[in-house]
């Protein structure tokens, strides 16, 4: 008889939980540190805003104005705010009140939910922490994952949420395709050259639906470790309860979280196809004693099968050799994958 792995307790559980008054687990204890806290006064760590409205103005002056600070902040520090970028408050609020109602179904619900994809979890993942069976500290996170490009399944008829991650990710995809335009723009290169060298009409997406408890001692826990995301491009917003960090000049600076605001973050496959002229940012997931914090991360990349390399032309015009080979998008998430085990990133 096989053995029955063992239960693994979501974080929400965890702080619910009447024996949790004011001790996490040392499971969670989480050390990691060798950065220090930017200075939020600091001119230099002021995380940098582009108005989205301007950047797809008619006018060429004030795009071309706008490109031009689009290169800096890219090669600075590849994550940016985004203000009037068209998605209505109301339609956040629904998906953020769609994944509140998803985590406070019971777990089994929620488990059985993931269980109908099983045979292909790229599909539809639920979990905690990072992947809390092979980590030896857990992170104060739960999380349900969807694909919802090119091709999307159905969560749960019920509750709407497919309905409404639908709607809401369409309008992330068209800021995030708007946003590669300009980017490959910015780099000199034909508006179209990124979308089409990694073929991203049939590129996936996933939505990232993060759920960090309060937690009675923040200090001790992390909501999510640092890592970069190994995509290409990911529109990130939250419930207005800050919590997300960003690494710039080696100091983690803390993002405030603002209504109407998106933070769009650079991914791996942005570094790579501009053999590193901009940055794929370092981020993290803090937690905090008094607000739940419910996070959305739209995450943009090729198809598996998409074959990334560095835009010769850039390699070309800089007289430098290519910095990373050419590799499949899905070698490439699998290389990270292993990689990530021991908090390395596959870009190195
Ligand atoms: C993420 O990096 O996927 C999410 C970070 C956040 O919760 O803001
Ligand atoms: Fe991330």
């Amino acid at each position: 008889i096989p053995a029955e792995p063992p239960k693994i307790i979501s974080a929400k559980m965890l702080a619910e939980s009447a024996s949790l008054t004011s001790a996490i687990p040392s499971a969670y204890y989480f050390s990691e540190d060798s950065y220090e806290l930017a200075d939020p006064n600091d001119p230099e760590f002021q995380l940098p805003t582009i108005d989205f409205s301007l950047l797809t103005s008619d006018s060429p002056d004030q795009r071309s104005k706008m490109l031009h600070e689009l290169a800096n902040i890219c090669r600075d520090w590849g994550c940016f705010l985004v203000t009037n970028h068209g998605v209505t408050e109301s339609l956040k609020q629904a998906m953020i009140e769609a994944a509140d109602r998803f985590f406070n179904l019971t777990e089994e619900e929620k488990h059985n939910i993931a269980k109908k994809y099983e045979a292909d979890p790229t599909q539809i993942r639920y979990g905690t922490s990072y992947n809390a069976r092979s980590e030896k500290v857990r992170l104060w996170r739960d999380f349900i994952k969807l694909r919802l490009h090119p091709d999307f399944p159905t969560l749960n008829e019920n509750d709407g949420y497919s309905e409404v991650a639908m709607k809401y990710s369409k309008k992330t995809r068209e800021i995030a395709t708007e946003l590669v335009e300009a980017i490959s723009e910015s780099l000199g290169l034909d508006p179209n050259y990124i979308y089409k060298a990694l073929d991203l009409d049939s590129g996936v997406q996933f939505l990232l639906a993060n759920y960090y408890p309060p937690c009675p001692q923040p200090e001790l826990a992390m909501g999510l470790s640092h890592h970069t995301d190994q995509c290409l491009i990911t529109i990130l917003t939250d419930n207005d309860v800050s919590g997300l960090q960003v690494l710039h000049n080696h100091k983690w600076v803390t993002v405030t979280s603002t209504p109407k605001t998106f933070l769009v973050i650079l991914a791996d496959q942005m570094q790579i196809v501009t053999n590193g002229k901009y940055k794929s940012a370092m981020h993290r997931g803090r937690v905090n004693k008094e607000a739940k914090r419910i996070s959305l991360a739209s995450l943009h990349g090729p198809s598996f099968e998409t074959l990334v390399t560095p835009s010769p032309v850039l390699v070309e015009r800089e007289g430098k050799a290519p910095l990373y080979r050419s590799i499949k998008y899905r070698e490439y998430v699998e290389l990270q994958h292993r990689s990530r085990m021991d908090l390395k990133c596959a870009l190195d």
